[in-house]
Parts: C-alpha cells; sequence; structure tokens
C-alpha cells in the first residue's frame, strides 16, 4: 500500500519529520495542526523549502472540527494521529484542556474513521506514561543512574497499566479508545507507547522533548533546572527510526492491527540526566551550573522498553544509536541556532 496519509499534529516535531519520510517514500502527505505549538510554522516552511510542496496543510482543531476530520479521514488510506497536549506538567495545570484535547481529539479521530465507507489504517502515539512510576518494579540505584533490578530488557506490554498524572490518563484512555476500536468495529488500528524521541526539528522545552531542551540552553546560556538527583534513566530513540517504524506498521497492518507496542531506544540506547551531562561536557565542550529542585510529579525514575514484541512481529529495531543522534540532533541545533534564537526569546 503506498498512498494517501494524513497526519494529525503533523507540524508538530515527530510530524514533520514523518512528513517529510513519508514524502520522500512517494506517499501523497496531508498535514492537520491547530499550529498551538510554538515552531509549528518554522517547521513548515521547512518542510515546504525541503519538499516544495508536495504536501498539503490543514488548519483544524481535532476538538471541534469533527466535520473536516470526517472528510480528511474518509479520503486517506492512513492515518498517523500525533495531535496531542504532550507534557505532564501542563496536563497538570489544565487538566481539562489536556482531556479535551487527547482523550475528546482522538475520539473525534477514531469516530471520523469509523463512518468512513473503508476506514483507513490508523496508528496512535501512545507514551510509556501508560505504565506509571513502575513503584511494584525493584529499582537498583547506582552511581550515576537508576535500574530496573529484574528487568534487564526492559518493560514488557504485559506491564500493569497505571496511569499516573492526567496527561497519563488522557494517553491511556485514548490508547485504550483506539485498541478497542479495532477489536468492536473492525477498524485497522495500532498503538505505539513511545519513550523519548529526539531529533531535529524538535523545539523542545523544560516540560517536554528534553534532550533538545537540554542541547539548547547549553548552546545558548539559557538557565537549565535538574529536577530530582540526575539519576533519572531514559531511552532514546531517534526520530527516523520511529518514521520507518510507522511506515513499516501501515504495510504489514495484517500482523499488527488490534496491538499495542513499547516502542523505544531499548536497553542499548539509554542515558541517565547525569550521564549526559557529563557527556556534553566531555565530549562537546557544553557545560553549564544548573539550578536544583525536587523531582517532579509523575516522573518516572527509569523507563527503559522492551522492544521484543515488535522485533519479533515486524523485525523492527531502532538502527541510529546514542552516540551518533545527540551529536545529529547538536548540528541541528548549531545550524539553525538564529531561528532557534528567536524562538525562545518570544517565549
Ligand atoms: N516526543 C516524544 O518524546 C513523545 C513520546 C511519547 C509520546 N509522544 C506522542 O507523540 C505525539 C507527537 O508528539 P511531538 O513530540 O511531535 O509533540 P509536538 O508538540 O511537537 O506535536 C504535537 C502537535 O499537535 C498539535 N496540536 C496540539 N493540540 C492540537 C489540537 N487540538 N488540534 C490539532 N493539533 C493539535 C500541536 O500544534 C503540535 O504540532 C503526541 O501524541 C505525543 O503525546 C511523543
Amino acid at each position: 500500500m503506498k498512498s494517501r496519509i494524513l497526519i494529525t499534529g503533523g507540524a508538530g516535531f515527530i510530524g514533520i519529520n514523518t512528513a517529510a519520510h513519508f514524502i520522500r517514500r512517494g506517499w501523497q502527505v496531508t498535514l492537520l495542526d491547530n499550529l498551538s505549538r510554538k515552531g509549528t510554522d518554522i517547521n513548515l516552511k521547512w518542510l515546504s523549502r525541503e519538499h516544495q510542496k508536495h504536501f498539503s496543510f490543514i488548519k483544524a482543531d481535532v476538538r471541534y472540527d469533527q466535520k473536516v476530520l470526517d472528510r480528511e479521514v474518509a479520503r486517506h488510506d492512513a492515518v498517523i494521529h500525533l495531535a496531542a497536549q504532550v507534557a505532564v506538567t501542563t496536563s497538570i495545570a489544565d487538566p481539562r484542556a489536556d482531556f479535551e484535547i487527547n482523550i475528546l481529539g482522538t475520539f473525534n479521530v477514531l469516530e471520523a474513521a469509523r463512518k468512513a465507507k473503508t476506514p483507513p489504517v490508523v496508528l496512535y502515539s501512545s507514551t510509556n506514561k501508560v505504565y506509571g512510576n513502575l513503584e511494584a518494579l525493584k529499582i537498583k540505584e547506582q552511581k550515576k543512574r537508576y535500574e530496573l533490578a529484574a528487568l534487564p530488557n526492559g518493560v514488557p506490554e504485559s506491564q500493569q497499566l497505571d496511569f499516573h498524572s492526567p496527561y497519563g490518563c488522557s494517553k491511556g484512555a485514548a490508547d485504550k479508545y483506539v485498541r478497542d476500536y479495532a477489536r468492536i468495529y473492525g477498524i485497522p488500528t495500532v498503538v505505539f507507547r513511545q519513550s523519548c524521541i529526539y531529533g531535529q526539528n524538535q523545539f523542545g522545552v523544560e516540560d517536554q522533548g528534553w534532550v533538545a531542551w537540554f542541547i539548547i540552553a547549553l548552546l545558548s546560556g539559557h538557565p537549565l533546572t535538574l529536577y530530582g538527583n540526575g539519576k533519572q534513566v531514559r531511552e532514546l530513540l531517534y526520530i527516523y527510526d520511529l518514521s520507518a517504524l510507522y511506515e513499516r506498521a501501515i504495510e504489514k497492518i495484517a500482523t499488527v492491527r488490534g496491538e499495542a507496542f513499547n516502542i523505544g531506544g531499548g536497553p542499548g540506547n539509554t542515558r541517565s540526566l547525569l550521564e549526559f551531562f557529563s557527556e556534553m561536557k566531555e565530549n562537546h565542550g557544553l557545560k553549564q551550573k544548573l539550578s536544583r529542585a525536587p523531582i517532579r510529579q509523575g516522573d518516572q525514575k527509569v523507563f527503559v522498553s522492551d522492544n521484543t514484541k515488535i522485533k519479533k512481529i515486524l523485525g523492527w529495531m531502532p538502527k541510529i544509536r546514542v552516540e551518533d543522534g545527540i551529536p545529529a540532533l547538536l548540528s541541528w541545533v548549531n545550524e539553525n541556532r538564529g531561528t532557534i534564537a528567536s524562538l525562545y526569546l518570544v517565549r
């Protein structure tokens, strides 16, 4: 199958990179976004420059524009639903907006798919936050990092769900809806419980997109706060690997429909925050005094995905190692310093 794809939240970080991937692979791409995230205008200009308008863009809101969704979802073969409120902190400050965007917005996309004459494939970007703080798991505290004592391969999909924070609840509810629309209505849906994704075109802020945020702040001298003791471990997945996975899942939809998968860099691509800062200093000469603050609500001490299920079914594994991905992101930030500086000044 190679045809028309709709990407909601398409002007955001994952959306714009995924759009570029699908355009390069010969798909007709439509982006839908309400442009609420800062930097989306820059992303759209970048995509136009790179791909000379081989895509169309619709400004719409997944909460309110049901008619637009009905029309657009029905005329595409696949939908990647990325539009979302994306930060835990913002969800705590405004849980209603988080609820409406993430639950109602996803429900609206699913309803559009259900009403379509031929329902498209629907991929949903869920999150590892649906597993909560993993309180029942034994966590080892090492000198510079936390580790999952009993899960050297990471957290599998059989881990008990434990929605934590309004963001965890809204993404988790949407995750359940997406899977159930496969079960009840036969819509070919797939859920990806993604961990930390990083890469170019990521205008990270303190609340979301931490790798990009730290790199931008280190390069620009923006004040930085370290929440908690810095031993929190995150796995990192470079955006190109994720976009490639989306395409493979659509092409092999018969084998993955109705499933949920944990998707991340896996045990070979993890960093604690302390390790990350040491690496920045030692390998790239970037350092800065960090302010300290208590750990934030809903912050996991450690999360690493067990990618075994997706590897077994689709043969997918991350290809880009953190050792290569971080310098690639660093180069992108360096090359785009002017644009990035203007964006961060007006925040
Ligand atoms: N980046 C990560 O590390 C990560 C990890 C796990 C899950 N995810 C999920 O992946 C998806 C994309 O994340 P991202 O990192 O690209 O974030 P992003 O903020 O860059 O992209 C989200 C896009 O959705 C748009 N949007 C927000 N509300 C909207 C609405 N009501 N209607 C239409 N568009 C709206 C924003 O303008 C933005 O362009 C989200 O669903 C997020 O929860 C991301």
